[in-house]
This record gives C-alpha cells, sequence and structure tokens, in this order.
C-alpha cells in the first residue's frame, strides 16, 4: 500500500498550541483582550441563538466605512474576503473574459475567475519590482480584458504599490473601461497605502477584511464596497440573506473600535520579525529573500539554489521542529517549486525558533536527511 501523502494542516491543527503558525499571513499580535470581553458578553447573553441584521450591524459598517476613508455605499458583509472575491468573479466575468493577473499570486482568485469562464493573463513577477507595473498592464491589456486584478499589498511576496502606481493602474482601468478589482487584505500593514478607489470609483471593487489586520482570522469576516449600482450587482450573488456570523461581527466591531490604540505596535513587531528574518536567511547559502522590507505580513524566501524541494523544507521544519511555513507551489505553478513563504505576525519567540530551526532544517536536508518518520 502507499503511505498517505503527508497533510500538514491536518497535522498542524492537530497540534496547534505546539506550532509557530508562519504559515497563513495570520496575525497572533493583536491584544487578547481587544475582543475577549466583547465575545464574553455576545456569549453570555446568547447573541448566537438568534440571527443577526441581515445587512449587518450599523456600527461595524460604519466602523468599516470610517477605516477605509470611503464612503458613499454601505459595504456588504461576507464570510471573509474570500466569499466576495468568488460573488465578485461569479457576477461580472463571463465565458473569454481576461483577466490581467500576476504569476505569483493568490491563486484562490484565479481559480474563481476560471470558474466564471474567464481566464487569468499572469504577469511574471518573480523579478524586480515584484509587482505589476502599469506599463506592462497596458501592453496586456486586449480586447478580451475585463478586469485588473490589483492585490496591494501582495500576497505572497510581501511586495506593494507606490501610490503613483496605483493611480496609473486606476487611471488604465479608467480609460480602458475596465473593471478593477482591488484586494487590500495586507493594507494595513503597508505604509502609505492608496485605495484605487480612491483614482477610480466608478471601475474599483475594493475586497476588505478583518482576518489580518484584526487577527481574526478564524471568524471568517469580510466584504466588498463598490459604487452602489456595481455593488448591488454583484450582491446578487450573496449567500448571506440572513447575514454573517453574529460572534464575527461582535469581534470585528470590537477590533475596529479599538485598532488605532494597537495597530501601530502590532505593524512595529510584524517589520521586527521581518528584519530578523531577513537577518537569517542572509546568512544561509542560497537562500534569499526575494522583496526586503516587506509591505505586508509575509515574505518569500527562495531556496531553489539549495536543491532543497519546498515541500521537504515545510515537512521537515514543521515535524521536526514545530515550525509551519508554506511551500510555494499553492502560489505559482511556474515558481513555486522554488520557494517557502513565511508570515511574521508572531510574537517574536516563534520567529526565534523558525531562527533555529531554518538554518538546521536546510543543512539537513542539503545533507540528505531521510524523511521524518510517519505519524
Ligand atoms: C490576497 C488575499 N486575499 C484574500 C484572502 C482571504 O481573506 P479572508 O480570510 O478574508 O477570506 C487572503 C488570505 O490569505 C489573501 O491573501
Amino acid at each position: 500500500m502507499t503511505p498517505e501523502p503527508f497533510d500538514a494542516f491536518r497535522y498542524a491543527h492537530d497540534r496547534h498550541d505546539q506550532v509557530a503558525w508562519l504559515s497563513q499571513n495570520t496575525n497572533h499580535l493583536v491584544p487578547p483582550e481587544v475582543v475577549r470581553s466583547a465575545l464574553d458578553e455576545a456569549i453570555r447573553a446568547r447573541r448566537y441563538e438568534g440571527y443577526p441584521l441581515g445587512s449587518g450591524d450599523p456600527e461595524l459598517l460604519a466602523l468599516v466605512q470610517q477605516d477605509l476613508g470611503l464612503d458613499g455605499t454601505v459595504p456588504c458583509l461576507t464570510s471573509g474576503g474570500t466569499e466576495s472575491l468568488y460573488m465578485v468573479a461569479r457576477a461580472l466575468l463571463h465565458d473569454g473574459d481576461e483577466v490581467v493577473a500576476s504569476d505569483p499570486s493568490y491563486l484562490i482568485i484565479h481559480r474563481f475567475i476560471e470558474l466564471s469562464g474567464a481566464r487569468p493573463v499572469c504577469l511574471d513577477i518573480y523579478r524586480p519590482p515584484y509587482r505589476l507595473t502599469s506599463e506592462a498592464i497596458a501592453e496586456a491589456i486586449g480586447p478580451k480584458t475585463r478586469m485588473l486584478l490589483l492585490i496591494d499589498p501582495l500576497n505572497p511576496l510581501g511586495s506593494g504599490y507606490p501610490r503613483d502606481e496605483v493611480r496609473a493602474i486606476a487611471e488604465l482601468a479608467h480609460d480602458h473601461r475596465l473593471l478593477l478589482l482591488n484586494d487590500i487584505t495586507y493594507r494595513d500593514f503597508s505604509d502609505g497605502h492608496a485605495l484605487a478607489a480612491t483614482f477610480a470609483p466608478e471601475e474599483t471593487v475594493t475586497i476588505w477584511s478583518v482576518s489580518k489586520n484584526c487577527g481574526l482570522a478564524g471568524m471568517r469576516l469580510g466584504g466588498l464596497l463598490a459604487r452602489p449600482e456595481l455593488q448591488r450587482s454583484i450582491a446578487r450573488y450573496n449567500t448571506n440573506d440572513l447575514g454573517v456570523n453574529v460572534l464575527a461581527q461582535v469581534a470585528a466591531r470590537a477590533a475596529l473600535r479599538t485598532k488605532a490604540s494597537w495597530i501601530g505596535e502590532v505593524v512595529r513587531t510584524t517589520r521586527a520579525n521581518d528584519r530578523r528574518i531577513a537577518d537569517v536567511v542572509r546568512g544561509i547559502d542560497g537562500a534569499r529573500v526575494l522583496v526586503s522590507p516587506s509591505r505586508a505580513n509575509m515574505t518569500v524566501i527562495d531556496i531553489a539554489a539549495t536543491g532543497v524541494a519546498p515541500e521537504r523544507l515545510q515537512e521537515e521544519l514543521l515535524r521536526r521542529h514545530g515550525v509551519f511555513v508554506r511551500a510555494g507551489t499553492y502560489l505559482s505553478r511556474t515558481y513555486g517549486p522554488r520557494f517557502v513563504r513565511v508570515s511574521f505576525s508572531n510574537p517574536p519567540a516563534d520567529i526565534e525558533r523558525f531562527a533555529r530551526a531554518f538554518p538546521e532544517a536546510l543543512a539537513a536536508l542539503r545533507a540528505g536527511a531521510p524523511a521524518p518518520p510517519a505519524r
């Protein structure tokens, strides 16, 4: 019998209290008291017994608007930004449409694009400046182009867009009458971040999330924002007629109410962790960080020159060291076999574990260490 392939997520979830979780760009730095008392109170009041207000808690909706500084439309709440991305693809893309996107990218969006019969046209960004440019996009626009995908900052590279580039890309969308999908999941980690909607309000659909900035990934709350008519046409695909998770809304409201008081420290620790990881990688022959500093809470480490396969490194780090990073294959078919992605909105102790484990694991695999024993 062939052994079952190693399931890293299953393994890590089984041991979640022992694992340094550097694999999903989650945020483990928000002070827990920020949401704890709000959740305690909602649970005591058994808010989960009833449905929430279908359109969403009014204060939460106002806080999201305020946070983004985009007024006009009331945001649509969905189960994570992911569901909004799905709705946008279903509602706005059709057979034969093309979407200008990148490689590497957050490929789940590409899957949604393909489900709608459209095709992502992926521009290579595994080279400086490690992001799309308005020139490259302009060249890629053709008669079938319907949408531009602007993920800013970018998963997995951690790169981001200067304000002038966002403006130039927004102008392209406007001039060519294209939709602009602006995924700003990691916005709070990026100094001077610019929203595409400020430059192309007609064309832009903004996808926001509280998963990463507010440390609420498990709550599954995010949403979208677009001009009213466009948002209505997307919302036809909203399955949350009865609202999204009531406890998630309570937690997000508590986090957004207080965000200004703690986000600075979260970002400072994230940046310090980023520098520590870059230092560690700099000392390893054959490994390199591509984008430093990151504008998000993650970075890509290219290990192609070490000859070690990212999946082997992922498994070695997880099983022998309790450090969970992510092999690149789910983020790029072309470049995935070259890299691992590491996220770092974590307590510095997790980063120190990485600092010890990463060189050791790579050295062991280079020396031909056998695969860790089966569970
Ligand atoms: C670029 C990007 N968009 C969206 C998401 C999904 O966010 P959510 O947890 O809000 O569904 C992620 C998650 O990693 C992401 O990296």
